[in-house]
């Protein structure tokens, strides 16, 4: 359908003429557990869904970067340079930035033309952001043969962000999209990249997804102000063991050096920070034992901690997750992403979807105003060369 869109779009919008069309895709992310950890040097634990960002593309013979996407109306015509700058709070931004990191690295980037399209909800935490950057890495290093590996451009999906967009997030969202694989979830480890795919079985069970609906309004400067605090944290728990990043600690060292925190909103920030790192790894554990209610109730243990000590939820997401958690056979329910809106996701059993569904979007109808929407996950690829 998405693909359709594009085609049908492509000539009204692209008439002149250049090489032949390719098609690319990047999906969205959940995470299932492990928030607010990456850029503290800990464990996450996505996956890659089935929808994200499609891209039709082709190199062009004049020195221009055309950008378009039917899911905005503002488009771009940007003379190729060797220096990009950002424009306002636009798109384009996340996709300009990837190229600026090209050229940074050396790449010489020469003519083409990008229409997009997007299903992901838009601001809805679940890395709208990070498809559009590596749908946009994965092409580029296609038409350019730039040699990058996979890796490679989960960084440079990153780098864009931090350095180009100007949100200091970690790598969880650009390597889930990048290096998901179908029906598996990543347990990665943020400071040393090392991974394991672990498979999704879920018998009788499903992930399902719930948006709010509620725009994550200032969710950048929040996020980055969540970034300093912990940064603060690392320095004051180094007076007592020096420590270079959160996660290097754990609970029982945390309790242990805690005094050196003489600021309580801070302290609390780091035992979020601290006690989801622990949750994660535990999380991972159990469910590869297949104890699914141990999983969930660690789920719970998430969305609270990021309500009480981390303050990232606010009443859309605190609505979602008590009603969610009032359905028998909803085992676990929690906030996903960074917060401050978005989406929550909850680990139901199948005969208790449907209720889910009818009972909590009325109730949360009734208690906020908003309409949730509700969607069953499905685990899929990460981004590629479609054709
Ligand atoms: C956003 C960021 C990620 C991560 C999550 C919170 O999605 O982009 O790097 O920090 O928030 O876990």
């Amino acid at each position: 359908m998405t693909i359709d869109i594009l085609q049908s779009e492509w000539d009204a919008r692209f008439p002149g003429s250049g090489s032949r069309l390719e098609l690319f895709f990047s999906p969205g992310r959940v995470n299932l557990i492990g928030e607010h950890t990456d850029y503290n040097g800990g464990y996450v634990f996505p996956c890659a869904l089935s929808f994200g960002t499609y891209l039709l593309a082709r190199k062009i013979d004049e020195p221009v970067i055309r950008m378009a996407t039917t899911n905005f109306d503002f488009t771009a015509d940007i003379p190729i340079v060797s220096n990009y700058q950002k424009i306002g709070e636009e798109w384009v931004n996340y996709p300009l930035g990837v190229i600026n990191e090209f050229a940074q690295r050396g790449c010489s980037i020469t003519g083409l033309e990008l229409l997009y399209s997007g299903n992901i909800p838009n601001k809805s935490g679940l890395s709208s952001s990070a498809s559009i950057e590596l749908v946009t890495a994965v092409a580029l290093n296609h038409f350019f043969n730039t040699g990058f590996s996979r890796i490679d451009l989960v960084k440079i999906g990153r780098a864009a962000e931090n350095r180009f967009v100007g949100v200091n997030c970690g790598i969880m969202d650009q390597f889930a999209v990048g290096m998901g694989k179908k029906d598996h979830a990543i347990f990665l480890k943020c400071d040393t990249l090392d991974f394991e795919l672990v498979p999704i079985k879920l018998d009788g069970f499903k992930l399902v997804i719930a948006n709010t609906n509620k725009s994550r309004g200032l969710a950048d400067s929040k996020y980055n102000e969540r970034v300093a605090e912990c940064q603060a944290a690392v320095k004051m728990l180094s007076a007592g063991n020096p420590i270079s990043l959160l996660a290097e600690m754990n609970l029982a060292d945390f309790l242990a050096n805690e005094h050196f925190i003489t600021d309580e909103v801070i302290k609390r920030r780091a035992r979020h920070v601290i006690s989801e790192n622990d949750r994660t790894f535990e999380a991972v554990e159990v469910l590869k034992e297949g104890n699914l209610i141990r999983f969930g109730q660690l789920m719970n243990d998430s969305h609270d901690s990021l309500r009480d000590d981390y303050e990232v939820t606010g009443i859309e997401l605190d609505t979602l997750v008590a009603e969610s958690r009032k359905i028998p056979g909803v085992i676990g329910s929690r906030m996903t992403g960074a917060g401050f809106g978005g989406c929550t996701v909850s680990l139901v059993k199948d005969e208790a979807i449907d209720r889910m569904i009818q009972e909590v979007g009325k109730n949360y109808l009734e208690k906020t105003g908003l309409k949730a929407e509700f969607y069953v996950a499905e685990i899929g690829d990460g981004a590629g060369v479609i054709g």
